[in-house]
């Protein structure tokens, strides 16, 4: 066989026997599937079923929303399938080799390396911080509110403000007014970026002088300047601690630990760009859904009335159920991380299909989460369903499934119900009288496309 013709073969797409769009239909979706890939993946599964197969040259790329089969794929058959895909190549641009984009076997090196900082302790001791983030927030976006008085506000905006804040306190203390404030900003930035790499429909070189390539490498100079500053200022002064030279926080346990500056700097930028805009945005969707069923928010609210004491980053396990209720179900209904990828190694099945080496694997929580076949009323915002232990979780993977289940999942939880307890202690949330639901943005997270601009009204000494 000559070079062409294996060539050719291998730009054909592989049949595996699996429905879905033909090319036809993509170039026709284009626009939209850029656009809205939410709503593409959605159509694309009601029409062809919970396996679907798109046309693309090679192995195959496949949708993939049977709970079953999603178990596989990142649970059973984890070995198999790893993170080599457009995706985590784009985010790697930006953040390097850090845990969130690196493959195994140097991932579980960096796992080890990074759980202290979200262990339970840690948790208990951050709460305060994370506390003082949602009030610095509050006060600078609700301050003007006096007793009894009502202004629409975009809490997007608010909880973006709220969740730099957290995960920058929680990552480095105190050092969160000089150089940290400048990285989480470049980070948050680079966020962008990536979303771009991972949309773009022909892979481009590194060095190709694109208008993307050339800003990005902008940004890598400008995070590697922050991040040399950073670390180059801990190191000088330390912070200490118990067993600590460089401090509890995050930045601490990484220079411990003895990692290169260059391996700090990517596990920073990973945990800003994977912690800050996940919590933001599942913060925005939940309010909006609390202002629609004013009845579960009066709920949220008594629980926390009743609780005595200020809500901390470990309550949500047990001392205050409803409030935990709602934040799962907000994250079955709005799940921040929208789509999941993974490339299969060697060959395997799925669904009872032969499926060869380098096929891709495309997992969307959105999807899995809102499958008739899974959850009665799919639609509704009914937090009662995860109420009692283990009842309503199956098909059910906002923080992900298997080994590489997101570190930052105890962290974020914590994170929300802190924050919701801030919020809804001193305000009631409602909707606008011209009220439409944002449609959702699928960028690193799924966002309220032009904000959430909800009715916010200050409540008095006597919460009227
Ligand atoms: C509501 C908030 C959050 C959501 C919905 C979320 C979602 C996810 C998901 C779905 C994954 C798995 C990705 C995959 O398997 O391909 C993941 C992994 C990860 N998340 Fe989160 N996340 C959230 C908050 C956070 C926070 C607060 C942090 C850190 C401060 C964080 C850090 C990470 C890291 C480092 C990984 C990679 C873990 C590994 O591969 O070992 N996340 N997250």
């Amino acid at each position: 066989m000559s070079i062409t013709t294996t060539r050719l073969q291998s730009m054909q797409p592989t049949d595996i026997g699996v429905d879905g769009p033909t090319p036809f239909d993509m170039a026709k979706a284009f626009h939209s599937v850029r656009r809205d890939p939410l709503s593409f993946l959605r159509r694309v599964s009601e029409q062809y079923g919970d396996l679907v197969a798109f046309p693309v040259p090679g192995p195959p790329a496949l949708l993939v929303n049977d709970p079953d089969d999603v178990r596989h794929v990142l649970q059973e058959a984890n070995r198999n399938w790893v993170k080599r895909t457009v995706q985590y190549g784009a985010l790697a641009r930006v953040t390097g080799q850090g845990l969130l984009a690196s493959a195994e076997p140097a991932w579980i090196e960096h796992r080890r390396l990074a759980a202290p900082a979200f262990h339970h302790q840690r948790l208990e001791a951050v709460s305060d911080e994370v506390r003082m983030a949602a009030d610095h927030a509050l006060v600078e976006g609700l301050g003007h509110l006096q007793p009894g008085a009502s202004d629409v506000v975009d809490v997007a905006a608010l909880t973006h403000h709220v969740g730099l804040g957290a995960v920058g306190r929680a990552l480095f203390s105190a050092d969160l007014s000089g150089h940290a404030q400048r990285l989480l900003d470049a980070t948050s930035n680079a966020a962008g970026l990536v979303v771009r790499l991972g949309r773009s429909v022909l892979p481009t070189a590194d060095w190709a002088p694109t208008p993307t390539n050339m800003r990005l490498r902008m940004t890598r100079r400008r995070l590697d300047a922050i991040t040399a500053d950073l670390v180059a200022e801990r190191r000088a002064y330390g912070r200490g601690g118990p067993g600590s030279v460089y401090g509890d926080d995050l930045l601490g346990l990484l220079l411990d630990s003895g990692l290169s500056d260059a391996q700090v700097r990517d596990e920073l930028v990973t945990m800003v760009i994977a912690g800050h805009e996940t919590v933001a945005a599942a913060l925005a969707w939940t309010l909006m859904l609390l202002a629609e069923q004013p009845d579960v928010q009066d709920r949220v609210r008594e629980e926390l009335v009743e609780l005595g004491r200020p809500v901390s980053m470990l309550d949500h396990r047990k001392a205050v159920p409803w409030t935990r209720a709602v934040v799962d179900e907000a994250l079955r209904l709005y799940p921040p991380a929208w789509a999941i990828s993974r490339r299969s190694v060697g060959p395997d099945m799925i669904s009872g299909i032969d499926v060869p080496a380098g096929t891709m694997a495309i997992i969307s929580p959105w999807l899995v989460h809102r499958r008739a076949a899974s959850w009665s009323e799919p639609l509704a915002f009914r937090p009662e369903r995860f109420l009692g232990a283990g009842t309503g979780r199956t098909g059910y993977l906002p923080f992900g499934q298997g080994p590489r289940l997101c570190i930052g999942r105890e962290f974020a939880i914590g994170e929300m119900v802190v924050v919701l307890s801030r919020l809804l202690m001193c305000n009631r949330v409602s909707v606008p009288s011209d009220w439409t639901r944002p449609r959702p943005a699928a960028l690193v997270a799924v966002h309220p496309r032009g904000g959430m601009p909800l009715l916010l009204t200050r409540l008095g000494p006597g919460r009227g």
